[in-house]
């Protein structure tokens, strides 16, 4: 098998939580804007896309170098090994982007390191003089930032936060990468209950209980590289086959969603079917603030209305002044919850223990982290 340099692409913010993920599974690595990078082989490919709950890609890096000159991206391009990746027939669209730098035409660059692919790619697959693209697809990118040229080619195909198993889904659903980086951030074990107050298509119940069982995310999807001809033979059965042995079905959990609206507790449940956890997350039509419970040392994490819309502010305020009362006696309980409402904290009537800033998507959040008493066993 052969070392690549690896890229784990993450979305602003995440990156040291997709770095620790990395380091989990066995992987030293580096953070930089929006990327992990880190060395491995074709079974590192498989285990990373299985894996990494964070995420948003895997891709492999095939080259760095300094171009201010379409010459100097095309020679540069066409020494590296692409044939190692790229078959007779592979489909290798070319996609780019360019911040700060003199080669700013992103299609010229795109044409550009087309055709030093093809150029190498004729002079490594001699009787070929026209490549028709009909086999598996290979996605290369060209980035370019001040100057500085990366090229790498997609492994994953859909973004990792698909995991296949949202067949519906609400009006602001929550990426399922940011779910698990909101349960990853908390102190929650399995053995602790898990409640999430506005659950909608159930996104975070549903990952805490991937989390739960030690179930990786991507058991239940494909992958593009496993459409390849370099992959050695029997790596992705090698990875899946890792992934079932760790899974734990056994590890009973504690999870409830609940939401104020009967179709979201409809979708809730579906989606956690397809996800294999039927009868794993208890879900039921609740309003937020009727919540009670005579449990210890759980973990809340919502991702409750923002109020984005001047005229939903007063409605949303009320609700936070609520939940902050019905709250308010579960000292035991750690709570977090994501809004972009600034002045969430005045309204919950309580100071966050800690605040980190997070997108949602385009929009700005904060994560509101409340930390209960300390159960017996941390100290
Ligand atoms: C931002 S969405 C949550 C999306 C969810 N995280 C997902 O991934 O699908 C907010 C949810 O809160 C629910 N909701 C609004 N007010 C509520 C209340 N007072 N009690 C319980 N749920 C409420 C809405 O029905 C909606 O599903």
């Amino acid at each position: 098998m052969t070392k690549y340099k690896l890229i784990a692409t993450a979305a602003m913010g995440l990156e040291a939580i997709v770095a620790d993920e990395v380091r989990k599974l066995g992987y030293e690595c580096t953070v930089d804007n929006g990327k992990v990078i880190f060395e491995g082989d074709e079974l590192a490919v498989a285990r990373t896309n299985l894996w990494l709950r964070t995420a948003d890609r895997i891709k492999i890096q095939l080259g760095e170098f300094k171009a201010t000159t379409f010459d100097e991206l095309f020679e540069k391009t066409k020494v590296l090994p692409w044939e190692q990746f790229i078959t007779k027939d592979s489909e290798f669209p070319v996609s780019g982007k360019s911040i700060k730098s003199t080669l700013y035409s992103v299609p010229d660059c795109q044409a550009i390191v087309k055709k030093a692919i093809v150029e190498r790619l004729k002079s490594q697959y001699r009787a070929v003089e026209w490549f028709q693209e009909t086999g598996a697809k290979v996605p290369i990118e060209v980035a370019i930032r001040k100057d500085f040229v990366t090229l790498t080619i997609d492994t994953s195909g859909a973004g990792l936060h698909k995991r296949g198993y949202r067949v519906q889904q609400g009006a602001a659903p929550l990426k399922e990468t940011l779910a698990a980086a909101l349960i990853q951030l908390t102190n929650w074990t399995p053995d602790r209950p898990f409640v999430d107050l506005f659950c909608g298509s159930g996104t975070i119940p549903i990952e805490a209980a991937l989390i739960g069982q030690n179930i990786a995310p991507g058991f239940n999807r494909d992958f593009l590289a496993e459409e390849w001809e370099i992959m050695p033979a029997g790596i992705w059965e090698k990875a899946r086959e890792e992934a079932e042995d760790l899974a734990n079905y056994d590890q009973s959990l504690q999870i409830t969603g609940s939401d104020i609206q009967h179709s979201a507790v409809e979708m809730a449940t579906q989606n956690a079917q397809e996800a294999g956890l039927a009868g794993v997350i208890q879900f039921k039509q609740m309003q937020a603030t009727d919540f009670k419970t005579r449990d210890m040392y759980g973990v809340i994490v919502s991702n409750p209305p923002y109020g984005e819309r001047i005229s939903d502010r007063p409605g949303v305020e009320k609700l936070y002044q609520q939940l902050g009362q019905t709250l308010a006696d579960l000292d035991t309980w750690s709570i977090y919850f994501i809004t972009s409402h600034e002045e969430f904290e005045k309204h919950f009537g309580k100071k966050a223990t800690k605040k980190r800033k997070l997108f949602n998507g385009f929009i700005r959040t904060d994560y509101y982290q409340y930390w209960g008493k300390r159960h017996p066993r941390e100290d």
